[in-house]
């Protein structure tokens, strides 16, 4: 069975993923911002594979506390699902950069805090698989024309992950940055055609059937490439 780590998974994809991977058996490890919110403690007694812990992805000392638990241990799949979209504004030029600042921190530096300090776990593994749940609006090219602090930091991280992907792959680390689609959480609202349950299963399938090969793509959960 394997070791899967997924921050942000007390609500929404995360969540769905962990449920996922703990029905399959996978010990998971569930990084929490509020790890006391009901649903990820129902899962968490449900299955004894799950492990929640407390982590907010924009504090060295949180990513440190959780890191220091994989010491010396395999992972094998590093989920970077964590992340905040503020949508207060109608004219995307009112966005705030109070916003903006916390959603580059969380969307962007999040993910290489947690990716850089389980590095050597994910190494030790020989093979393993370190995933950013991107989106469509981090595409440069197809850039929506609204909400600049969100579709910025999913770029921005898009490029890290590139960067990962160049240095990285020699450990045996395959890189991917996945567009979920449109889901019914939190965040994407309750318009959104997808429930997050059925990302999961998507997000997950895309995981499973990357190969060494794959290393360094962009992708949606139906395979295809999405533009940079
Ligand atoms: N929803 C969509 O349609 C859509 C589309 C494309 C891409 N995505 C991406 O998919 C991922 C999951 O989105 P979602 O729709 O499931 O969102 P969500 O329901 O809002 O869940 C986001 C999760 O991130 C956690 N989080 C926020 N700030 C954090 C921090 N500083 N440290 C650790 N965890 C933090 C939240 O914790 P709390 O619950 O405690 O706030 C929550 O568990 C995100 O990366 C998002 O950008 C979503």
């Amino acid at each position: 069975m394997a070791m899967i780590v997924i921050t942000g998974a007390e609500q929404g994809l995360g969540l769905e993923l962990t449920r996922l991977y703990a029905e399959e058996g996978h010990h998971v490890v569930a990084g929490c911002l509020n790890p006391n919110t009901p649903a990820i403690r129902a899962l968490g007694e449900q299955h004894e594979q799950i492990s929640i812990f407390a982590l907010d992805v924009t504090r060295d000392g949180s990513v440190a506390a959780f890191a220091d638990r994989f010491d010396g241990k395999v992972v094998d799949v590093l989920i970077n699902n964590a992340g905040v979209h503020f949508r207060k504004w109608s004219v995307p030029e009112r966005v705030s950069f109070e916003d903006w600042e916390t959603t580059l921190r969380v969307n962007t530096l999040g993910p290489a805090r947690v990716s850089f300090a389980l590095r050597t776990s994910l190494a030790l593994a020989g093979t393993s698989k370190l995933v950013t749940i991107s989106s469509d609006w981090g595409s440069v090219s197809n850039h929506p024309g609204t909400a600049y602090d969100y579709c910025s930091s999913k770029a921005a991280v898009n490029s890290l992950m590139r960067g990962l992907a160049m240095n990285w792959s020699s450990q045996g680390v395959c890189v991917l940055m996945v567009h979920p689609g449109w889901m019914r959480t939190t965040m994407g609202g309750s318009d959104a055609p997808m429930l997050a349950g059925e990302a999961a299963f998507k997000v997950k399938s895309t995981i499973e059937n990357a190969t060494a090969a794959d290393n360094g793509r962009y992708l949606n959960t139906d395979g295809e490439n999405m533009p940079w």
